[in-house]
């Protein structure tokens, strides 16, 4: 049995990055009822930030909402069903280790918005609570964990440009060649209601939503740094079912179009959909244009894709995890 090293006067705070998917191909449905993908998929600079504080042995949760519409307060998942407090258990069920946490979740991503915002949480969760406790994992192995718990969360502990294959699991690092300063910068839009990926899962019907030339081009632009091709290549092959469902995302859409972006895409299974601008400059302008034609009920945020996804961590442990 691990006995956590931590003192109990410790805590970690993680700043814990949503993502986008660049690409989202989806090909068909597997034996076990989930769905084969491969999908570029990159963190952005929008935060759920988690502080960790040791405890003798409990797993405790908290959550406050930040900025995020009304609506998405309901949304908030039973203590028990937190994905971050599931990782914390799962975490202490393979180590055998005995300590405990505080969790407290700042949320500012949008909660079921296919930003990944609860897989980004349990990601911060195995990452920091393994600091915290010494349980010593590798990130391979923090990976492997994340995936028994979501699909998107090997990505999100691995926290940088990725491609993600199978379920989800199978993660192949996609290097980037950002500096300070030209990193895309995206604006990101959400209705304020969730869209539930499982039924959007079973309403998609494969058909010829993408093909390799498009994937191959969108790798490269996202290596490169090349916007103008990654906007040419924007794919997520369940814009269909989401749109069907959701004409009002389809409009958000449109207006993103209109608004003067070059590459709109919607991110995951929704409801976000973001747009990629030309510089900090045109996502602003897109945001304002978005705000004064649709008016307050319509979330935004402008953000950048960050180079280097590492969730930051402040605490006495480390200064970067
Ligand atoms: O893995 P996660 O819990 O995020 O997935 C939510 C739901 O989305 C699954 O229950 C499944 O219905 C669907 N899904 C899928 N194929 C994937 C990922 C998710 O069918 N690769």
């Amino acid at each position: 049995m691990i006995t956590p090293r931590a003192m109990k006067n410790e805590n970690l705070t993680l700043f814990a990055p949503a993502k986008i998917n660049l690409t989202l191909e989806v090909f068909g449905k597997r034996a076990d009822g989930y769905h084969d993908l491969r999908s570029l998929v990159v963190p952005v600079s929008l935060y759920d930030v988690l502080t960790l504080t040791p405890l003798d042995a409990d797993i405790e949760v908290s959550c406050e909402v930040v900025g995020l519409p009304g609506e998405n307060l309901p949304m908030l998942p039973a203590p028990r069903d937190n994905l971050a407090v599931r990782a914390a258990h799962l975490l202490r069920e393979v180590t055998g280790c005995c300590g405990g946490a505080r969790i407290h979740i700042r949320k500012e991503i949008p909660i079921g918005g296919g930003m990944g915002g609860g897989s980004a949480d349990a990601a911060a969760a195995l990452t920091g609570l393994n600091r915290l406790w010494g349980t010593g994992l590798s990130i391979e192995a923090l990976m492997e964990l994340g995936a028994r718990l979501g699909s998107d969360i090997p990505a999100m502990v691995y926290g940088k440009a990725v491609c993600m294959e199978g379920r989800g699991e199978k993660i192949t690092p996609v290097p980037t060649c950002w500096t300070a300063g030209t990193e895309w910068w995206i604006v990101v839009v959400n209705p304020g209601f969730n869209v539930p990926t499982g039924d959007i899962y079973r309403r998609f019907r494969s058909g010829l939503t993408s093909n390799e030339e498009t994937f191959i081009n969108a790798r490269f632009a996202l290596e490169r740094g090349d916007r103008k091709l990654a906007c040419a290549s924007l794919v997520n092959s369940l814009e269909a079912p989401v749109y069907d469902k959701y004409p009002l995302l389809a409009s958000v859409a449109g207006r993103l179009k209109s608004a003067g972006a070059d590459g709109v895409l919607l991110s995951g299974s929704g409801a976000s959909v973001f747009a990629v601008a030309e510089n900090h400059g045109q996502a602003l302008v897109i945001e304002a244009r978005m705000k004064r034609e649709n008016g307050s009920w319509l979330w935004s945020r402008v953000a950048q894709i960050l180079p280097d996804g590492v969730m930051v961590a402040h605490g006495p442990l480390e200064a970067r995890v």
